[in-house]
């Protein structure tokens, strides 16, 4: 039997479903390497009923190379169209959810807050990784995180994230082991080419090829299929995150300069700035397939917000899993991470927007 959360219950279980939460896009960025991904995509790896195998798109890989810990393509044709299977129920179209309606919290603007932020002490956050740890990794400024959210017209709830009952973990682990609340998010992954898929009853190991928006479309609208069947709104909140925007060119915030977010120390003024790193083609198709499950999932749309804060990512400081060479040790921007973000920071204000709409 599934246990629904109450708010009034108490507030630890927000808290470590916030925790895991967090985890998940930690887990979520650590597994993004521009080089090398060989993890299945988010919504795929909820659905058993999935007769698709994703292989990773071979352009940067030797021919032969096997491209998926399992599979490999034996031939590759263009897309035929095909969809993933769905379960065959009509999306029920319920009232869209009004918790967001009042007030547009992803509309705003960044203030700086050094009396409430940061919501906490990176060396004290005991899940904290190497690549997000940007103190710790030698970032001299810290501005970054000093920034609270302020949306134009209402407060966000405050996040209450210093009261910790260690004791009481286990106590409430049935409550969460049963996700009452899920966080979707899928985006960057897509975002290096053409994504080939091995269908599972291809007998002669023929990929098909399509690129990588089409291929997120596909496994979208897979998981929208999902949702639709199986969520119940009055027993689940679905949340889905859009798009964490890059800022690989300062070009397009700063015109004629040629680096990217290394060296950047305060957020972007201009409002409504848009960059490349965040696809518009994407954005409307995630608009489109969210558009027919508004009664079911709320939409964090964290995309503007976070396009605001150039100086979130950790650049240089973090660790870097590979050795660099004397040439970008030379060159920092050339081996700046401008795609995940330093903690504390951006994400911790995704976590407080999704705990303003529960
Ligand atoms: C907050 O920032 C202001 C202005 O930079 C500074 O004067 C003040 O000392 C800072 N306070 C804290 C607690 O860091
Ligand atoms: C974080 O904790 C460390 C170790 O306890 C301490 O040295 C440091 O000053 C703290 N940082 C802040 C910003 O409070
Ligand atoms: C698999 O290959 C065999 C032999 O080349 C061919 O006859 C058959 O039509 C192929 N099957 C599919 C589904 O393409
Ligand atoms: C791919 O081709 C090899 C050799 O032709 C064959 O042994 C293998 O079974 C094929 N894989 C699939 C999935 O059909
Ligand atoms: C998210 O916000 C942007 C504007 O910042 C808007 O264009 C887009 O349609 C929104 N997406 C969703 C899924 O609500």
């Amino acid at each position: 039997m599934m246990q629904r959360w109450s708010r009034k219950k108490t507030h630890f279980p927000l808290l470590v479903i916030l925790l895991l939460i967090f985890i998940v896009f930690t887990v979520l960025y650590n597994e993004l390497s521009i080089q090398q991904i060989h993890e299945e995509p988010d919504p795929v790896h909820h659905r058993q009923e999935t007769s698709i195998t994703y292989v990773k798109p071979n352009r940067l890989s030797p021919a032969h190379e096997v491209l998926d810990r399992f599979s490999k393509c034996n031939a590759t044709r263009d897309y035929s169209g095909r969809r993933i299977a769905s379960l065959d129920r009509t999306v029920k179209t319920g009232p869209r959810r009004v918790a967001s309606e009042r007030c547009d919290v992803f509309s705003g603007k960044w203030v700086f807050d050094n009396a409430s932020y940061p919501l906490y002490n990176e060396s004290h956050c005991p899940y904290m990784s190497d690549q997000l740890a940007c103190h710790k990794h030698g970032r001299p400024d810290l501005g970054y995180q000093y920034w609270r959210w302020q949306p134009h017209n209402c407060n966000l709830n405050r996040l209450d994230e210093r009261i910790i009952r260690p004791d009481s973990v286990l106590k409430h682990a049935s409550q969460w082991e049963h996700a009452d609340i899920l966080v979707f998010n899928t985006y960057l992954w897509w975002r290096q080419g053409p994504v080939k898929l091995l269908w599972s009853a291809e007998e002669n190991g023929t990929c098909e090829e399509l690129d990588g928006k089409g291929a997120m479309e596909l496994a979208m609208k897979a998981w929208a299929d999902w949702v639709a069947a199986k969520v119940d709104p009055l027993k689940k909140r679905v949340f889905f995150a859009t798009m964490s925007p890059t800022h690989l060119w300062s070009r397009e915030w700063e015109p004629g300069s040629e680096g990217n977010c290394y060296n950047e120390k305060t957020p972007m003024e201009l409002e409504s700035y848009w960059g490349s790193g965040s696809d518009l083609p994407t954005m409307r198709m995630v608009d489109d397939v969210l558009g027919r499950l508004s009664s079911k999932v709320s939409v964090l749309n964290i995309t503007q917000l976070s396009e605001y804060r150039k100086d979130g990512h950790p650049s240089i400081y973090r660790k870097f899993w590979e050795t660099l060479r004397p040439e970008q040790l030379s060159n920092p921007a050339s081996y700046s991470d401008c795609i995940h973000w330093c903690l504390p920071g951006v994400p911790d204000v995704w976590n407080e927007l999704l705990f303003h709409l529960l």
